[in-house]
């Protein structure tokens, strides 16, 4: 006997074909944001941690963070980071870098250090190459903020 007659077997072809479709529009999921593929506030705390102590003990970038209050400094990063790679954080920090770093006098060498010092704290914390590339591609840009004022 046969248990799926033809017109039988073409309908379930067209259910099972009709509840892929629909099973792949009915939930679509909004791409994960960076701040979740970074692996969200512990990993952007602990590279934030580390990146700042390269620079304020690296004789190469230490100059203008003498007197600085590291603390406070590094939760500032961590909420702009946060804010800027689409995590839940409102940044109530000065909002305009070249006001943040006015009168530090930041070099080109200075701030191309900092970024290599970034780039080894996201390393060391074993940040994936795809998000390392987002992060930076969203600090590099501030170079000409940062630098010079
Ligand atoms: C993309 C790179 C950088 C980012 C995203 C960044 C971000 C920030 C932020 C968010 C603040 C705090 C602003 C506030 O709380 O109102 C800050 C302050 C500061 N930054 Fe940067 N910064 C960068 C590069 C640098 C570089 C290259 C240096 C020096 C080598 C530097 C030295 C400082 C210092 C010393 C302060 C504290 C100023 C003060 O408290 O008077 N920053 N930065």
């Amino acid at each position: 006997m046969n248990l799926f007659p033809r017109y039988t077997k073409y309908r379930l072809q067209v259910i099972l074909i009709a509840s892929v479709v629909a099973g792949g529009c009915a939930s679509p999921q909004p791409p994960a944001s960076l701040f979740d593929r970074l692996g969200g506030m512990p990993v952007i705390t602990a590279v934030v941690d580390k990146e700042v102590d390269a620079h304020a003990a690296d004789p190469r970038t230490r100059r203008t963070f003498s007197g600085v209050n590291l603390k406070t400094l590094k939760a500032s990063i961590v909420s702009m980071t946060c804010a800027a790679t689409g995590g839940p954080c409102k940044y109530t920090g000065e909002p305009r870098m070249a006001n943040a770093h006015k009168g530090l006098a930041i070099t080109s060498e200075e701030f191309d250090v900092s970024i290599d010092q970034i780039r080894d704290a996201l390393d060391e914390l074993h940040v994936a190459a795809r998000e390392k590339k987002e992060l930076l591609g969203i600090l590099i840009p501030m170079k000409a903020d940062i630098v010079g004022r």
